[in-house]
């Protein structure tokens, strides 16, 4: 990522308990990519490869129940996969032009275990994402 890396991070709130170091660790192992609007980000069924936070537009999960939602700034897609070690639950893709910061599995894992705080802060996203399922 570029030099305002670490500055980009602590923006993102599930980055917020990390500390400058951990996040330099982030920063330099993070990429960051540009997919244009419709670009299937993640695919059903797939195994999951990467951790995604989106960093500027919007993507779409087409859950499998027949809605939709809709992911913006700061909001991140693909640990499913990673946690369970399953194929992704849902398609992801690109509603509009999107940035994106993307972690490897192996990054994420290494993260979870270095950042514990990162986990926290995924544990209610995950329940509301859970709730929204049953
Ligand atoms: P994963 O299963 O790896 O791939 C599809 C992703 O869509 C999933 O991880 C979550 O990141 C995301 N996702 C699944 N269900 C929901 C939901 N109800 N609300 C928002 N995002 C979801």
């Amino acid at each position: 990522m570029g030099t305002t890396a670490v500055e980009h991070l602590k923006a993102l709130p599930l980055f917020a308990g990390v500390s400058d170091d951990g996040l330099a660790r982030v920063a330099a192992v993070a990429t960051e990519f540009e997919a244009p609007a419709g670009r299937v980000l993640a695919e059903i069924g797939q195994p999951g490869n990467g951790m995604f936070v989106v960093e500027e537009g919007e993507v779409a999960v087409e859950l499998p129940s027949g809605g939709e939602a809709v992911l913006g700034h700061g909001e991140f897609f693909g640990e499913m996969a990673l946690l369970i070690d399953e194929p992704h639950s849902a398609r992801v893709r690109a509603k509009t032009d999107v940035r994106c910061i993307a972690l490897s599995r192996r990054d994420f894992s290494a993260l979870l275990d270095e950042e514990p705080r990162v986990a926290v802060a995924m544990l209610p996203v995950l329940a509301r994402r859970l709730r929204g399922a049953i």
